[in-house]
């Protein structure tokens, strides 16, 4: 979502900006702006649509110098992607500068009460509403009139102003929407996340709600709603830079899915020590999690399909109930909560997710206690719950998450083995088992990666027989046109089938979609599987549990659509020959993904692809599952040039609801 960036000091404020705005492009945008104040109180202002490098090139050649500036780059909410409705956004006149990540709720009342007072409107966007209210309260003190204007917001903002008459302060404030502070010497900063500053510092300062504070460049004070000075905590960053940047991968995506075997070995580390399952932040006492009765687990898209996996790896380990909600549905369904009782768990990478949150705050209202799973170190989540487990995961770039799925996976069977451990739920030999089990599991992850051009393969071939198919529509069209004697009917034909084939590009694989199946705790890997495709590749891809195959998708087969099957060796692992059997005499193609050795589903009767993964105790198969699938989501994304990191639409971190 919407990236701010803001700075003030003795540098080159537009490069400073630019350099953070890069650093939050992963958050997914459509237009970006700046904001630029010199000394001598000169304002410049420059918006564009589409990405970053539109701004950047305008400012080639350009001698564009100032002290002071905001920055933003906008995922669209209200309006269309446009320059207009790009930030920073001003009043009336151009004296008050505002950048916005987050959704004014009262935006139109807003507005029409400004209009009565003379305000007149630019743009279509609801944050124009609160550079306007900046300057309707602006008596001689940017602070006050920030802190006024935001006493009158509905909904959530993190907001970064400046004003031409105040040219030594920057503004920042926050609600509901992520912001920090960085502290340089001579100069400071804010952003929306830690790695848009963290070339330029490691000590920042999180703003928590209703908090707003007055920067310089040698000084900053944080206030509460009520403009009281109030004391924060400075935090030192001690991750640094490489693992934000691509260190010679063609994307984050393969760099991120070839880490995993890392990042697995460093939460094994991290967490077992002597043989047990250490955590450091839970804040929960044994006594209260020996009472837990139930759990209930939050989490949106990825996150989602991890916590569904811990539904899995939770009931086998701790043999209670447990539940798993997208959390936009969570937060407005009734919540059966019994204090004491039922623990939340949400579960997130960036920390931010606005539905998380707000379900994680409903929960939390009706007694329950919190334990989160989070990635991103300090974030909202870990701060408002009772106790938070890092996944360790390290700053993840690319919008379709990888390692942080895997890293949400191992959390969860330390988690269940932990909370195990408190209830006398599983015997000391089977905690030893497993803890033996995982530790294997970095090696045979790093087996999957060396395997790579099967998958690539696999992919290519793919993507050829989708060029071909394209191909055939194109000839299909010339061959029509040829039977026109009119040619403007000619003409007219042709542009119609231009548009249609545009559109079935466009769409990509419209003819080919994919379906995904699974069963038992590889379910949730057929969910994630056909995630990762259709956020990357634009093919329509469905995941499905194989048993409800009869029940519906069976309708879909052909021999068009590609049938991923994880039918792993398992307890469910007949089952799953048997839904295959059924696909291949529908003429069905199949993609198996199957254990290393197991020679029968190589077989031509069962598969038309397979990709193997070395034999592993099917509870932890999950965690290898993963691999292959996100390599073929990548390598045919790659193949269709499809843009792998920032795919259209999509955000990293979605802070609006
Ligand atoms: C998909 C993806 C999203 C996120 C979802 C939740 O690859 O990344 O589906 O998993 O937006 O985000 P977090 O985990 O940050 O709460």
């Amino acid at each position: 979502m919407c990236g701010i960036v803001g700075y003030i000091g003795d540098k080159n404020a537009a490069t400073i900006l630019i350099e953070g705005l890069r650093s939050l492009e992963y958050r997914g945008y459509d237009s970006a702006g700046i904001a630029i104040v010199d000394r001598r109180k000169r304002l410049f202002l420059l918006k564009k649509a589409g990405k970053l490098k539109a701004l950047s090139d305008c400012l080639i050649n350009r001698h564009v110098s100032g002290h002071l500036g905001i920055g933003h780059t906008r995922w669209a909410t209200h309006g269309e992607p446009n320059e207009a409705n790009a930030h920073p956004h001003y009043g009336n006149t151009r004296d008050f500068l505002i950048v916005h990540n987050g959704i004014i709720e009262n935006h139109h009342e807003l507005k029409q009460q400004l209009r009565k007072d003379g305000h007149r409107f630019s743009s279509q966007t609801d944050t124009e509403v609160a550079a306007h209210l900046v300057e309707k309260f602006y008596k001689g003190d940017l602070l006050k009139a920030v802190c006024r204007a935001i006493g009158c917001l509905k909904g959530s903002f993190a907001l970064g102003v400046i004003c031409m008459h105040e040219p030594d302060v920057l503004v920042a404030a926050r609600k509901d929407s992520p912001l920090i502070i960085g502290l340089g010497k001579g100069e400071n900063f804010i952003a929306s996340d830690v790695p848009a500053i963290l070339s330029r510092t490691r000590d920042i300062i999180y703003l928590d709600n209703n908090e707003i504070a007055r920067i310089s460049k040698d000084e900053v004070k944080v206030f509460d709603a009520k403009c009281r000075e109030i004391q924060k905590k400075k935090v030192r960053i001690n991750w640094n830079t490489d693992s934000a940047e691509k260190a010679g991968f063609a994307h984050f995506m393969i760099k991120e899915i070839e880490e995993q075997p890392q990042v697995i070995g460093r939460i094994l580390t991290h967490r077992i020590k002597s043989k047990q399952v250490v955590f450091e932040n839970l804040n929960l006492s044994r006594a209260q999690l020996k009472n837990i009765t139930d759990i209930q687990i939050v989490a949106c898209g990825t996150a989602y399909h991890a916590g569904l996996c811990g539904k899995y790896i939770l009931e086998k380990m701790l043999r209670i109930p447990i539940n798993v909600d997208t959390s936009s549905e969570f937060r407005y369904r009734e919540q059966i909560i019994t204090k004491g009782r039922t623990l939340i768990i949400p579960v997130s990478q960036s920390g931010e997710t606005a539905d998380t949150l707000a379900s994680l705050r409903a929960a939390k209202e009706k007694g329950a206690k919190i334990l989160s799973l989070c990635n991103v170190v300090g974030s909202s989540i870990a701060r408002e719950s009772d106790g938070v487990i890092y996944t360790l995961a390290g700053p993840e770039i690319s919008v379709a998450s990888t390692k942080a799925y895997t890293a949400q996976l191992m959390t969860f069977y330390l988690l269940g083995l932990y909370l195990a451990g408190i209830k006398k739920t599983i015997a000391d030999k089977t905690v030893l088992n497993y803890l033996s089990k995982m530790k294997k599991i970095p090696a045979l992850m790093r087996d999957i990666l060396k395997n790579q051009k099967r998958v690539k393969k696999v992919a290519h071939e793919y993507v050829h027989r989708y060029h071909y198919r394209l191909a055939e529509q194109f000839k299909f069209l010339e061959d029509e046109i040829v039977q026109f004697q009119d040619p403007v009917k000619a003409l007219e034909f042709a542009e119609k089938w231009a548009r249609l084939s545009h559109s079935a590009y466009g769409r990509r694989f419209g003819d080919f979609p994919f379906l995904y199946l699974g069963r038992n705790v590889n379910y949730p890997s057929a969910l994630e599987g056909a995630l990762k495709l259709k956020e990357i590749t634009y093919i329509s891809a469905e995941g499905y549990a194989a048993g409800e195959m009869k029940h519906g998708p069976i309708a879909l087969i052909d021999e068009f659509p590609l049938v991923v099957c994880i039918a792993t060796k398992s307890a469910v692992y007949e089952k799953m020959l048997s839904n295959i059997r059924e696909i291949k005499a529908r003429k069905g193609t199949v993609l198996s993904i199957a254990t290393r050795g197991d020679k029968e589903i190589q077989k031509k009767e069962y598969s038309n692809y397979v990709l193997e993964i070395p034999e592993i105790d099917e509870f932890f198969s999950p965690l290898l599952v993963a691999l292959p699938l996100q390599m073929l989501a990548y390598h045919i994304a790659v193949g269709l040039n499809c843009d792998v990191d920032q795919p259209r639409n999509l955000a990293k971190s979605v802070t609006v609801e």
